[in-house]
């Protein structure tokens, strides 16, 4: 299977996941893709030799980037911190085949505007106990495909949204790549 990671910023899953796949006869990462020109996922990718390319909103918003997928015979779409609202041209081309990951327990803390640092905020304002990641396939509606995995952290109260946001991270890359596999 090949593989695209679409991300925005600085990468730090989809090291994890290309760290995980250079051995890999299931999958190969054929390509990293960004919005971001200097995202720093693109120099993670130089680092295992995965070729890159850079969109821009409207360059994605008119076909481009679904083209580009297609011409590089793209299997799966993993989104890896990836933040503009992909077009529905480009869910419907990979049904079932678009994956994302989510720094929260969706349903909590899903749709606009709950991304990164905010959906932190919004766990430490809500004062929950815990928190924890989603893993689930992208349909046309935001945050709502079907959840494939999801794994829980505690929290205390001396919890900031930064410590939040850390042991959120490493949840993610504890469990991405393997979920990945396992969809393979
Ligand atoms: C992750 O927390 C992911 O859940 C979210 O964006 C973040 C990306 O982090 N949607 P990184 O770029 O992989 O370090």
């Amino acid at each position: 299977k090949r593989l695209a990671i679409l991300a925005s910023g600085s990468g730090s899953n989809a090291e994890k996941i290309m760290e995980h796949f250079q051995s890999s006869d299931k999958a190969k990462i054929a390509l990293v893709a960004s919005n971001k020109a200097d995202a720093f996922v693109l120099e993670r990718a130089k680092k295992f030799e995965v070729p890159t390319i850079t969109f821009t909103r409207k360059e994605m918003d008119a076909g481009d980037l679904l083209e580009k997928l297609k011409a590089e015979k793209i299997d799966w779409v993993i989104l890896a911190g990836f933040l503009l609202k992909i077009p529905v041209e480009l869910t419907r081309a990979f049904p079932d085949k678009m994956v994302n990951i989510h720094p929260a327990l969706l349903p909590k803390y899903g749709g606009k505007g709950m991304y990164g640092s905010f959906v932190h905020e919004a766990v430490k304002a809500a004062g929950d106990t815990e928190t924890g990641i989603t893993i689930h396939l992208v349909n046309e509606n935001y945050d709502e495909g079907r959840i494939v995995f999801q794994a829980s952290v505690p929290l205390s109260e001396s919890d900031t949204p930064d410590s939040i946001a850390e042991k959120v991270h490493a949840l993610e890359h504890a469990h991405f790549p393997e979920v990945i596999e396992g969809l393979m």
